[in-house]
């Protein structure tokens, strides 16, 4: 069931001239003429698109600013993983199912996978190597551990973050808050007790 904090935004959709222009070849092949009115009228009314060619763009990730060129095709998730090597946000199911790609945007879990590198612009990104100082760990992290809510491990770090961002918003949260605001996220391997303990042990002293 999908959670409400987490943002399920896909990228921009293309306007009928920039799907004319992307596929000149085949309307000439097949000699479909549009009048050139149409076109215009068409790109007036039809959402911005940029260029398909790689474009600059800056991240803001885990407080560092990243200087990147990527093709606007390119998720948030691609570039965090392949371009910045901040691997513990995971590719697993890449449809906004499973969760395991949760990233926090300006404080709300965000499934990275579904988002375009160039919407994140001006945009403060967490991902889960934020929670780690040295030795340090977040308390979300230190809980998962104490309440064994881990086995595979491949659903939590997109675990720990959703669970970061419910708890900033529902300090107090119950057993059916808790169930409900993680509900975006999915284990395959079964460890939700071990989880909602963690998140009712932090709400318990005023969330995390
Ligand atoms: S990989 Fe993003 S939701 Fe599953
Ligand atoms: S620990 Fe394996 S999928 Fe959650």
């Amino acid at each position: 069931m999908p959670a409400q904090q987490h943002s399920r935004q896909r990228g921009p959709s293309f306007s009928r001239r920039d799907f004319l222009k992307g596929s000149g070849a085949a309307v000439a092949a097949t000699a479909i003429v549009t009048a050139p009115q149409e076109i215009d009228a068409a790109q007036e009314s039809g959402p911005k698109v940029t260029s398909a060619e790689p474009t600059e763009v800056t991240l803001t990730v885990n407080g560092r600013n990243y200087r990147l060129k990527v093709e606007p095709r390119v998720t948030l998730l691609e570039v965090l993983r392949n371009d910045l090597n901040l691997t513990g946000a995971k590719e697993v199911c890449e449809t906004t199912t499973c969760g395991a790609c949760t990233v926090l945007i300006d404080g709300k879990a965000t499934y990275a996978c579904a988002r375009l590198a160039i919407e994140c612009e001006g945009q403060d990104i967490r991902t889960i190597e934020s929670l780690r100082n040295g030795d340090q760990v977040d308390e979300v992290i230190a809980g998962f551990v104490k309440h064994d809510a881990t086995q595979c491990g491949f659903c939590t770090p997109g675990f720990v973050m959703a669970t970061k961002a419910f708890l900033a918003k529902h300090p107090k949260a119950t057993l059916e808050d808790v169930r409900k605001g993680l509900g975006g996220n999915i284990c395959r391997c079964g460890t939700y007790k071990g989880i909602t303990e963690c998140a009712l042990e932090l709400a318990r002293k005023g969330g995390a």
